[in-house]
């Protein structure tokens, strides 16, 4: 029987890197890549366990793996990822069809895992074996990098410290060579990619963020340079004169504040205050006025009042975010929020969020508005999704622009665009010559 894999992904960028390394993987080893799981002979579900939801979605479609797996017999399934991690050994017990269970750490070891060696693989070798050249890269402009896997901070409400483990940093050179190879085969833009990526520190030199940044930004051939996710923590002066001295850096910044009160912030063990905060936005935007941040909030954390969650919104007022990712309060095995206390009542929390989004969604139009009329260059990554007669491409502060323009343009090729109409979420112009 040939072999065929066909593989799902939820989660953060993290895990849609891993999927690209996992069919990077099994392609090398004579698997053929599939889009529909009634002809694979090898099932993956790389999972989610950030909120208590990724978690049930998971199940429920294990559910339907294993009618699948009555249905045509000789069918593989494994689940990968954070939930993977999480649960190991119960996964088997509650789904015993499903054939293994291997953890974030064990991407590089698929030879052992497919021999049967093992079924469960959570450990998280000092070698974590990862094999650049064998990505499957989803994109033909763009390349994800790690240059920093696992977290060491300890946020109350988190499952990543347990699920990914604990910080480890790339040596700068690996990173520089896979970018190298990336921008080779085409990927002009790069997004690095940590848990915390500003607390980066080559294991070999000890050199930050900030001066991997630079090396990186200064390789010919990089157009864009991104990198997610930032701790707000972690930003120093290296990092933000890296971005300030170099162009094709991208202006946008996703810097998590997760609540605007200092209380909660505190609870949350979050390493800084609003005030701090705010400081540190501050002194980005005054290197770097342009800058676009994006953030992440969780509404409804144990403790939450009325005026810490104004405190919040407040917030968001002042630091006018371009994109704002907010989620209420999901208590996570073995975390510690857990002893703090039992979560906001849900119709509380719910009618907070609604709270926030109304109000981002304001700021967010008032920003996309402002861009009516500009001309700002666009890197053209293919024809746009809705409407293929379009191109579509983003700015260089991550705003998603479609645009009419030459389809015979080559991907990759950065554009200036007129910009005549803000939509929802994206902006719509015309190239100019
Ligand atoms: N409940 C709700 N949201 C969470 N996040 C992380 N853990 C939880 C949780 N237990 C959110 C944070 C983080 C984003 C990726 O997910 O806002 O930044």
């Amino acid at each position: 029987m040939s072999k065929t894999f066909f593989i799902e992904t939820w989660g953060c960028q993290m895990n849609d890197l891993d999927s690209q390394r996992l069919s990077g993987g099994l392609k090398l080893r004579g698997y053929r890549r599939v889009e529909d799981e009634r002809e694979a002979s090898l099932i993956l579900l790389n999972t989610c366990s950030v909120r208590e939801k990724a978690e049930q979605k998971v199940f429920s479609r294990l559910g339907e793996l294993r009618e699948l797996k009555r249905e045509v017999g000789e069918l593989q399934i494994g689940v990968c990822g954070c939930l993977a991690q999480q649960e190991g050994e119960r996964i088997l017990q509650r789904a015993p069809w499903v054939d293994f269970v291997m953890g974030p750490g064990n991407v590089g070891y698929l030879d052992e895992i497919l021999n049967g060696e093992h079924r469960i693989a959570l450990q998280f070798p000092d070698d974590r074996r990862y094999d650049y050249l064998a990505v499957d890269r989803g994109s033909a402009t763009k390349a994800w990098v790690t240059i920093i896997e696992g977290c060491n901070k300890n946020c109350t409400f988190c499952i990543v410290p347990t699920t990914r483990g604990r910080e480890v940093s790339r040596p700068l050179d690996d990173v520089l060579a896979e970018v190298r190879a990336a921008v080779a085969s085409g990927r002009v833009e790069i997004e690095l990619l940590g848990q915390t990526v500003n607390a980066y520190r080559c294991p070999i030199s000890g050199r930050d963020f900030g001066a991997l940044l630079s090396a990186v930004a200064e390789i010919e051939g990089v157009a864009r340079l991104r990198f997610m996710t930032s701790h707000p923590a972690e930003v120093n002066d290296s990092m933000i004169a890296a971005m300030r001295d170099h162009s094709n850096i991208s202006r946008y910044l996703h810097l998590p504040v997760q609540s605007g009160s200092s209380r909660v912030l505190r609870r949350m063990k979050r390493l800084y205050t609003r005030e701090k905060y705010l400081e540190t936005i501050r002194r980005i935007q005054e290197a770097i006025p342009e800058i676009h941040f994006s953030t992440d909030i969780i509404v409804g954390f144990p403790g939450e009042t009325e005026e810490d969650f104004l405190e919040t919104l407040s917030l968001v007022e002042q630091v006018r975010y371009g994109s704002l990712f907010a989620f209420k309060y999901s208590p996570r095995p073995g975390t510690p929020a857990l002893k703090i206390g039992a979560a906001v009542e849900d119709a509380v929390a719910t009618e907070r969020l609604t709270r926030l989004f109304d109000l981002h969604e304001r700021i967010k139009r008032e920003r996309l508005e402002s861009y009516r009329g500009r001309v700002v260059p666009v890197l053209y990554e293919g024809p746009s999704r809705h409407d293929p007669a379009m191109l579509s491409g983003r700015t260089d502060d991550n705003w998603m622009v479609n645009f009419h323009g030459d389809p015979a343009t080559p991907l990759g090729s950065m554009l200036g665009v007129r910009i005549d109409q803000a939509q929802h979420h994206t902006l719509r112009g015309e190239a100019v010559a």
